[in-house]
């Protein structure tokens, strides 16, 4: 669909305004514990296959293809499959440079060797068994096993509140604030850079 039709879509979807902030979080790979679980496995395509439908927005077919695209263009993805059932996954863009987010319109630069994960997904019938927190710690170990990383990113919306629970706790800090705001036609797009202090006053809030 065009680009401008899409955003036609948006403004009458939601007429009178509309806002989104999205939080960036470095870890620089420092104190790293290396001898974690390891449950998930990297680029192991059966695991892929094992994939069923959870969301009504994302089929199958969708997913294969899309994944299968990202494989083939450089992507790394880390998946957790049980009884033959895809039960957990998320991607890592080796060596990224930048990034586009589409909710706010932005485009993020990263800092030489770089490595940045998105799309973290656990299957609604698996949270809370700590799936993510292990995938999470396994990627850190892994990062700092390859010894060429020097940064590992990622980005989570402000109103996501256990991302950032998960990222804060594992150490990762947050670097900056992409915000995005519409008033009627007008829009607004700033970053703001934060202190790498976890504590600090200019630390982001949890909700936007
Ligand atoms: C966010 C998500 C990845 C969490 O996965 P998960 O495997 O259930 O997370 P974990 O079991 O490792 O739990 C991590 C922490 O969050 C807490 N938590 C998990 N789900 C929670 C919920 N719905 N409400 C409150 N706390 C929750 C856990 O208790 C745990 O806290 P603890 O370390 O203090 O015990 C999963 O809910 C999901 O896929 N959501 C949709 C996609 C998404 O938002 N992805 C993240 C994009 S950045």
């Amino acid at each position: 669909m065009p680009t401008l039709l899409k955003r036609l879509l948006r403004r009458l979807r939601k007429p009178f305004g509309a806002s989104a902030k999205l939080v960036i979080y470095r870890h620089d790979l420092e104190d790293v514990a290396l001898d974690v679980p390891r449950p998930f496995r990297l680029n192991h395509r059966p695991d892929l296959e094992a994939h069923r439908q959870s969301e009504r927005w994302l089929d199958t077919p969708t997913f294969l293809h899309s994944a299968h695209a990202r494989l083939n263009g450089g992507e790394w993805v880390y998946t957790y499959a049980e009884a033959g059932e895809l039960l957990a996954w998320f991607w890592v863009v080796p060596e990224q440079t930048r990034a586009y987010f589409p909710s706010v319109d932005q485009e993020y630069r990263f800092p030489l060797d770089s490595y940045a994960f998105y799309e973290v997904y656990v299957c609604p019938n698996a949270r809370g068994r700590g799936l993510y927190t292990a995938g999470m710690r396994q990627l850190l170990a892994e990062m700092r096993e390859l010894g060429r990383v020097r940064h590992v990113y990622c980005a989570v919306h402000a109103d996501n509140a256990v991302p950032h629970k998960v990222m804060r706790a594992l150490g990762f800090h947050a670097e900056a604030c992409l915000n995005f705001r519409r008033r009627l036609w007008k829009q607004t797009k700033w970053m703001d850079s934060l202190s790498a202090d976890p504590e600090s006053p200019d630390s982001p809030p949890m909700n936007p």
